[in-house]
């Protein structure tokens, strides 16, 4: 819901980009479209990938600029391990090439960084790298960048219900804020503007509890391509956007039933 949390009080100036009147507190991403990045190149898909990640440092930092404090990435599903092995391993070493280099970076920028998603099936170098990032960034809070990698929101569903019953929560005290404290994003608001890239309209299992009421954003710009002027404009049109959480929050729609 519309929080003291959902919006910024004061948003950062945002340098050459006019300020815009609401910013989302928490942006979640679904990186899609390096394959088609690639192939419209001639390039193997793997380069795609390497493109997009080399991607995320310049959005990070608009995300830090524009004055978002959450920053959600989808990295790696729960269901891209359908993928060929070869492309599954270029992802997996890619993780751990973008910690390696971008990890001082990280800090520098104040970026706290969490896991949502299984470590099952995850290599152990790769669970390792994972858990370093965490904690090494645990102290820096100007934004918290969620990483979900081997994510699934169904899968998410399902491990929060599993603790739920593990920790003997009678079913008449089950609320929705139960859930919420049981999700890999527990603590944190839910997420207010979506973007996906590469043009495909569906959520491919992504934040599927904590999107509910989540404004979407569609681009066709294919993620490697997708820059701090298409993500300024993904701002801007969530500003002009009217959220109502199934309410009316306009004077003229609500009718004088005096
Ligand atoms: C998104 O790009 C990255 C991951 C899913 C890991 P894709 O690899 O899905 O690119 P397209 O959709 O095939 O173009
Ligand atoms: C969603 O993209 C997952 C990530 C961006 C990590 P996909 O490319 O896997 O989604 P589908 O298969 O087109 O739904
Ligand atoms: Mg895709």
């Amino acid at each position: 819901m519309e929080n003291e949390h959902t919006i910024t009080a004061n948003p950062a100036p945002q340098n050459n980009f006019p300020p815009l009147p609401k910013v989302p507190y928490h942006v979640g991403i679904i990186m899609d479209g390096n394959g088609r990045w690639a192939k419209q190149r001639g390039m193997p898909r793997t380069l795609g990938h390497r493109a997009g990640a080399e991607n995320l440092r310049n959005i990070i930092e608009s995300t830090v600029e524009f004055g978002v404090k959450i920053l959600t990435i989808y990295a790696f599903s729960t269901e891209n391990w359908k993928r060929p092995k070869t492309e599954v391993k270029g992802l997996m070493s890619l993780l751990h090439y973008y910690f390696n280099r971008e990890l001082d970076e990280l800090l520098k920028n104040g970026v706290r960084v969490r896991h949502l998603g299984k470590m099952d099936g995850v290599a152990p170098r790769t669970k390792k790298e994972i858990l370093q990032a965490v904690e090494k960034t645990a102290h820096n809070d100007r934004l918290i960048l969620n990483v979900a990698f081997n994510y699934g929101g169904r899968a998410e569903i399902v491990q929060a219900i599993q603790k739920i019953v593990a920790a003997n929560i009678p079913p008449e005290e089950i609320t929705e804020d139960t859930v919420s404290r049981f999700l890999y994003t527990a603590g944190q608001p839910d997420p207010d503007l979506i973007i996906r890239t590469s043009g495909e309209f569906r959520t491919s299992n992504f934040l599927t509890w904590q999107a509910a009421y989540a404004e979407y954003y569609i681009t066709p710009i294919l993620w490697p391509d997708f820059d701090k002027q298409a993500y300024y404009d993904a701002l801007r049109t969530f500003s002009q956007r009217k959220r109502r959480f199934g309410g009316l929050n306009d004077e003229e729609d609500i009718e004088d039933d005096a």
